[in-house]
């Protein structure tokens, strides 16, 4: 398979990206700022034997998606894991001075962005009979944090965007399905260790996921292994049972 791993320059992306490699899968990974971090990941793959590339893409340039799809593809599968964070708006702000442009800016990127990508790599996969798509998502869609207005409410619509692709490409062999993923320590968590362990406790496992345990159900979802699994919003990690936080 040749899969295609958005924002596969460092954290979960980059685990993904390694996962699908020592599967024995072609990898494209998309990096936005961080080149130099994206070839360090490609040549971890190929050092394990695998093959990968690694090209820019930045979800708010939608023609760009487009002309990386034609130029890097076509995919068999693809995990559209970049994330804009969107740090640069002061969280403490209250809700009604968040600027309409941060909001405009956030769901354009993380949500339209998403819906461009996978327009562009739909027509392949309907023509192969054959495709996997996993969009990558957050607990805060569904639970909500405060501040996290534009992200929580980007991720959420791509749950709404995964039960309509389903629908739009299950008749194509193409599976759709959201993975929200729980707190997950990377090199970008921005939270101290002790809070970590204070969230793992709260959880059924009492563990929280590494990117390594996230990957392993991107690769999951991403492959021929997912049969006939789509539609699904997946709640893994310290999401996975959301009434652990009663607990
Ligand atoms: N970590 C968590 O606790 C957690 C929890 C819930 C959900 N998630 C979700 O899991 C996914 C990965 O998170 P992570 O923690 O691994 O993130 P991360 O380490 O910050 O990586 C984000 C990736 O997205 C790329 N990126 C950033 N802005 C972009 C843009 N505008 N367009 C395209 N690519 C862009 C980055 O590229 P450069 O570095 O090259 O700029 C990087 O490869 C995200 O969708 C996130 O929402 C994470």
């Amino acid at each position: 398979m040749h899969v295609l791993v958005t924002g596969g320059s460092s954290g979960i992306g980059a685990a993904t990206a390694r996962a699908f490699g020592r599967e024995g899968h072609r990898v494209t990974l998309t990096y936005r700022s961080g080149p130099d971090r994206a070839e360090r990941v490609v040549e971890e793959i190929e050092k394990t034997g695998g093959t990968a590339a690694a090209v820019p893409m930045d979800l708010g340039d939608h023609e760009g998606i487009r002309a990386a799809v034609a130029a890097a593809g076509p995919f068999d599968s693809v995990i559209a894991n970049a994330v804009m964070w969107g740090g640069d708006a002061p969280r403490e702000e209250s809700f009604e001075e968040v600027p309409a442009a941060h909001w405009s800016e956030m769901l354009n990127a993380n949500v339209v962005g998403n819906v461009v990508l996978a327009q562009s790599v739909l027509p392949a996969m309907r023509e192969k009979g054959f495709g996997r798509i996993v969009l990558v998502s957050s607990g805060i869609a569904e639970e909500g944090t405060p501040g996290s207005g534009p992200y929580g409410t980007a991720k959420m619509a791509l749950h709404g965007l995964a039960r309509t692709l389903a629908w739009q490409a299950g008749g194509d062999g193409v599976l759709v399905n959201v993975a929200a993923v729980g707190l997950t320590m990377t090199d970008s968590t921005a939270i101290p260790a002790q809070a970590f362990d204070a969230v793992a406790r709260r959880t059924p496992a009492r563990r929280l996921s590494t990117a390594d345990d996230v990957a392993a159900l991107l690769v999951f979802l991403g492959s021929a292994a997912n049969r006939n699994l789509t539609g699904e919003i997946i709640r893994e990690g310290s999401n996975a049972a959301r009434s652990a936080h009663t607990m």
